[in-house]
């Protein structure tokens, strides 16, 4: 399991030095949340903290834009450090256009399902897209409780994209409790907020989590 560990549970008033720790401690990437307060009911940060954060850690930067009309954002983003950039299937951008544009941006892709929207959204976009992300909670905040009746939908994406090499990441309340429940059901990158950044000893962990 490759662990993406969530800033929006970070101390943002020492971002620099919370993307160092959470390094150090064996993250893989570091998931960056942007929210615009309209497709979710928070605003967290854009394009200037992402830019400014770019040169402080080697960590593949994971962003997660949970933003109306994600395409128009998309060079601003690959402009700023992106490395992977996945939006949400239910926002008004025509995912095939805005995969593609991440791709010309020699970015990764992923796309996005929240909670109540079926796996069939995401099947016609299953061999472009680098990544498929199943939410596990409603977007919009860290430290949410984890939705375990989202496993048979994680479990039908894994089965679908069996040796395809594609990242299957889940988002929402993962933690120690549940991180072999979402192996077992094919995830392969695990973000987390709370769990990481604000656990006691964020490098056991992410330890505990490599071994799935
Ligand atoms: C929620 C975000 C998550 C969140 C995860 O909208 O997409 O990445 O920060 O935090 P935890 O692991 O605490 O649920
Ligand atoms: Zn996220």
């Amino acid at each position: 399991m490759l662990v993406s560990p969530s800033l929006l549970s970070a101390d943002f008033s020492q971002l620099e030095n919370e993307c160092k720790r959470i390094e150090r401690c064996g993250a893989d990437w570091l998931h960056l949340d942007v929210i615009d307060g309209v497709f979710a009911p928070n605003i967290t940060f854009g394009v200037p903290v992402v830019k400014a954060l770019r040169d402080k850690t080697k960590l593949v930067f994971d962003l997660h834009l949970m933003i109306r009309e994600p395409l128009r954002y998309i060079e601003a983003f690959a402009g700023a450090g992106a490395d992977f950039i996945t939006f949400h299937l239910e926002s008004e951008s025509d995912p095939q256009a805005t995969i593609e544009k991440i791709h010309a941006c020699g970015l990764k892709a992923g796309v996005a399902l929240k909670p109540k929207t079926p796996l069939e959204a995401a099947l016609p976009y299953l061999d472009m897209a680098d990544m498929i992300l199943v939410m596990t909670v409603e977007p919009g905040f860290s430290g949410q409780s984890f939705m375990a009746d989202m496993m048979p939908k994680l479990k039908a994406l894994s089965e679908l994209c069996a040796g395809k090499g594609k990242y299957i990441q889940v988002d929402g309340g993962i933690g120690k409790d549940n991180i072999a429940l979402v192996a077992e059901n094919g995830a392969n990158v695990a973000v987390s907020g709370n769990s990481v950044f604000c656990a006691e000893n964020p490098q056991e962990v992410i330890r505990h989590f490599h071994r799935y």
